[in-house]
């Protein structure tokens, strides 16, 4: 792949600052490809116009068994919509987000609109020098506090959007969330069908890859890519991952972050991806990582336990470990700018 097509290598000073709107809309999705996404799935496309980019649904990108109601699928889109917000701002442009804009065509789901605007301030640039550095990052971290003012920041960005998010830093509602992240594993692994769900996105980067995890996510080399396919679609690995999750909430997470809405609405999926997205930008720029621990919100049976244990309001959407590791992952792969933008 060239550095034109791959949107981790494409230079920030090839942005066409001459160019039209239009043409400038198409560099700034190169960046809302970079946004995290479930299973590295990328389940988005773009259609672009004068002043506007669409961000359509890809649906065949959907993970049936883990997110059936697509609201990971929508958290990822709606990642790509915070991404060319934080992105767009760098070149001094100004975005209006509008969510569901067509009550027809459901996978329509955000129309963002570009004008001219105000020169970015520190705090903009420093979102946005954080986009090519942002790495899902499942190291174990440090025990020690996070930056003063990060919280405080984070909480901003996720209320910005009509959101909610939670910290835990030790204590009792960390070892209630650390239990039902391990019953989330159990029950996760012991059906096959998540297995096999999880198993086919696992690709490695060496064969051409340009979605899914790499064997690394696995706490393996990329190049054993295959075998730990073979090995998650084979084996019940519920206990021994239950097991390693809660000794790294326990032990290698100084914090845990719970993103919450109060309703349950495809707009609140949207909307909290865009805040997830900025705000693990923010969370990169102080040079800390964060991971997920989706796993007591994916199993419905453990979401509303979830919500009692950490005391937030009813829908808790993503939970997060955040802190600062010894080691930044590799970046994982990512599809051809030019393959998701319709022309
Ligand atoms: C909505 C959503 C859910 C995710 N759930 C998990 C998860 O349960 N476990 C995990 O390890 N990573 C999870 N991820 C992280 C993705 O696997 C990661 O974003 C993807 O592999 C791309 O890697 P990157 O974030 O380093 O660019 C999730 C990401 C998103 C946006």
């Amino acid at each position: 792949m060239t550095a034109l097509d791959d949107p981790w290598l494409r230079p920030d000073v090839d942005f066409p600052s001459d160019g039209n709107l239009e043409e400038r809309i198409r560099f700034l999705i190169g960046y809302a490809t970079l946004a995290p996404s479930g299973h590295n799935t990328q389940p988005w496309l773009f259609a672009t116009g004068p002043d506007w980019v669409d961000v359509l649904a890809d649906r065949t990108r959907a993970l049936p068994v883990v997110d059936p109601q697509d609201r990971e699928l929508t958290i990822s889109c709606g990642a790509a919509v915070g991404t060319f917000e934080a992105a767009a701002r760098r070149f001094s442009l100004q975005t209006t987000v509008a969510t569901s804009p067509d009550s027809d065509f459901s996978d329509h789901l955000a129309r963002i609109t570009v004008a001219d605007g105000a020169q970015p301030d520190d705090s903009e640039i420093a979102l946005f020098n954080a986009i090519k550095s942002r790495r899902t990052d499942r190291n174990a971290y440090f025990m020690e506090d996070l930056p003063a003012d990060l919280m405080p920041g984070c909480r901003d960005i996720v209320e910005s959007v009509g959101a909610s998010v939670q910290f835990f830093e030790g204590g009792t509602s960390v070892e209630k969330i650390a239990g039902l992240v391990a019953e989330g594993d159990r029950v996760q692994f012991d059906d096959p069908s998540f297995r096999r769900e999880l198993a086919s996105w696992v690709h490695s980067s060496r064969l051409g890859s340009r979605d899914g995890m790499s064997g690394t996510g696995f706490g393996m080399p990329d190049i054993l890519a295959p075998a730990a396919r073979f090995v998650i679609r084979t084996f019940d690995l519920g206990t021994n991952v239950a097991a390693a999750d809660a000794k790294k909430i326990l032990g290698g997470s100084p914090a845990l972050a719970l993103l919450a809405s109060n309703s349950d609405t495809v707009d609140d999926w949207l909307n909290i991806g865009r805040a997830l997205a900025k705000m693990l930008l923010k969370i990169t720029s102080v040079g800390y990582s964060a991971s997920y621990l989706n796993q007591p919100i994916e199993v419905a049976a453990l979401r509303l336990k979830l919500a009692e244990a950490s005391g937030v309001a009813r829908y808790p959407q993503v939970l997060l470990r955040v802190g600062r590791s010894a080691d930044s992952p590799a970046p994982s792969a990512r599809r051809k700018v030019s393959d998701v933008i319709l022309t």
